[in-house]
């Protein structure tokens, strides 16, 4: 099963590719988690992409394909994927189409006031990376992870600047995406505007047809 989530900024992908991948054993391939571990990490990558990030603007197309293309060599993939945040353009769709067979895009649709609401209360694990929310999905005790532990912090682009700014780019670069795949007749929607367990069983008939293939 090799699968894109699309979505704007806060559409649930994150969240949603975790309990897919937890379900049905294969890897999620968030590339905006790729580049903040690099960041984290300080490398030659990190210090090239921060600046960008935490204005909210996309990292050039040459640099997100290399990722991914190595990402994709580990073989943890073999099985198939979840690409989280990727494509993002259509040209990083066209790279991807010269290396990869996708099975099928899912766009995750959620109207602007959702999606600002979601981002603006976000808390994510520093340590296992686990997604929460601080009225939607709290955590048992304020500031740390249920599932290890671990502090919870605020992405630095998850201020209300860098939110706008990241809406603003994605409807300009990133919706095309939803025609794109279409026109290749891939493209499967589910709305993501209530909760988690209402996306998931979304999700599942489109997925279990995918795998009854
Ligand atoms: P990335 O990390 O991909 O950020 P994003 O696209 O802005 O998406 P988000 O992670 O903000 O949203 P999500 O849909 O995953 O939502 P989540 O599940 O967390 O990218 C960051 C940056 O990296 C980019 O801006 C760019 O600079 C760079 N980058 C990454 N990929 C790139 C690429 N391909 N090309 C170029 N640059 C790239 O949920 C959000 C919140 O809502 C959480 O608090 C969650 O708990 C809550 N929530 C989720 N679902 C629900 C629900 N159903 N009900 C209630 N609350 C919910
Ligand atoms: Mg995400």
């Amino acid at each position: 099963m090799n699968l894109i989530f699309l979505g704007a900024p806060g559409a649930g992908k994150g969240t949603l590719a975790g309990i897919v991948s937890r379900e049905y054993g294969i890897p999620q391939i968030s590339t905006g988690d790729l580049f903040r571990e690099a960041v984290k990490d300080g490398t030659e990558l990190g210090r090239k992409v921060k600046g960008i990030m935490e204005r909210g603007e996309l990292v050039p197309d040459e640099l997100t394909v290399a990722l991914v293309r190595g990402r994709l060599e580990r073989p943890d993939t073999a099985r198939g994927y979840i690409m989280d945040g990727f494509p993002r353009t259509i040209p990083q769709a066209r790279a991807l189409d010269g290396f990869q067979r996708i099975d099928t895009a899912i766009n995750f649709r959620s109207d602007d006031a959702v999606l600002i609401r979601r981002l603006s209360g976000r808390r994510v694990c520093r340590v296992c990376g686990a997604i929460y929310h601080v009225d939607n999905i709290p955590p048992k005790v304020e500031g740390v992870c249920d599932r290890c532990g671990g502090q919870l912090y605020i992405r630095d682009d998850d201020r209300i600047e860098s939110i706008r700014n990241r809406l603003r780019v994605y409807r300009e670069q990133t919706e095309p995406l939803i025609a794109y795949y279409r026109g290749l007749g891939l493209l499967r929607e589910i709305d993501s505007s209530r909760s988690v367990d209402d996306s998931a069983a979304q999700l599942r008939p489109i997925l279990e047809s995918l795998r009854g293939r």
